[in-house]
């Protein structure tokens, strides 16, 4: 009775990243099966998709094939979000949405190549992990939120200047090493920080002076996981959407 219960709420995955990065893109794609255009995203919006027959969702492995769930879809929310970095408070206040099962942060791949676009996603991945890991601390004394898994969706892999995917990922933490460094002589200079369990709590992944790597986060149950793939696709090509599927099915 309780799994019937629980497999009847709808899971919910929110989008976010940067401006750009092509998060309302991704979201039409999985709602219809095609992009359409978009127009840069001022408010979060939500929309309901099924996820494709081809994908089997982790919660449904085990149901026998007579199972008539079996052959009913499988929905889920996706919430998009906007990338702007005044208007990213709309992705953190979403991290209490109900049911929420995962979180898909996506990012231009061939930004990511460029100075300030590295930065500007390091920058907004480092507050968002460091938002999951104050909420796993904070979770030890009450009655906690379920941990989220964060897929980054390395994105335009169609074009010819995107990072791959390994990349992608060493970059990322590479560039989330230095803005933590930065953040935490921002707090010193400004005399904030000198209670230790203060300073401690802003302070993301392993407490010691060495790179940041996302695998530190599963220290707060948090798995991360870099997966390339292209909304957009030019000509007779197909956009390549197919992983980041089977990782939501994984985590519905
Ligand atoms: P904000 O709403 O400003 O946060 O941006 P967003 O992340 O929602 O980006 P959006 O989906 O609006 O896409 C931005 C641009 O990138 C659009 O012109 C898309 O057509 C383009 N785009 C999205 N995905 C891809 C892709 O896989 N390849 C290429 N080449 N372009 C893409
Ligand atoms: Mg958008």
């Amino acid at each position: 009775l309780y799994r019937q219960r629980a497999s009847s709420v709808t899971p919910s995955f929110l989008l976010l990243g940067p401006t750009g990065a092509g998060k309302t893109s991704l979201q039409t794609l999985f709602e219809r099966g095609n992009a359409t255009p978009t127009h840069t995203s001022q408010s979060p919006a939500t929309v309901t998709c099924a996820l494709p027959r081809d994908v089997t969702a982790a919660s449904s492995k085990y149901r026998s094939t007579n199972d008539p769930s079996a052959k009913t879809e499988r929905k889920l929310h996706l919430i998009d979000t906007p990338g702007h970095g005044k208007l990213r408070h709309h992705a953190f206040s979403a991290l209490t949405a109900p049911a929420l099962s995962g979180l898909i942060f996506v990012v231009d791949s061939a930004a990511l190549s460029s100075a300030n676009g590295l930065t500007e996603a390091a920058t907004y991945l480092h507050d968002l992990l460091l938002a999951l890991q104050k909420r796993h601390t904070s979770a030890k004394t009450s009655k906690g939120p379920k941990t989220l898994n964060v897929l980054v969706a390395a994105n335009k892999q169609d074009l010819f200047t995107a990072l791959p995917a390994q990349l992608v990922r060493k970059n990322l933490e590479r560039e989330i090493t230095k803005v933590r460094d930065t953040r935490a002589k921002g707090l010193l200079d400004s005399g904030v920080g000198g209670d230790e369990d203060e300073e401690e709590r802003e302070w993301l992944g392993e407490g010691g002076e060495g790179a940041f790597e996302f695998r530190q986060m599963e220290e707060c149950g948090v798995e991360v996981q870099v997966v390339g793939g292209n909304v957009r696709a030019e000509g007779d090509e197909a956009p390549h959407v197919q992983n980041w599927w089977a990782w939501v099915a994984e985590n519905m």
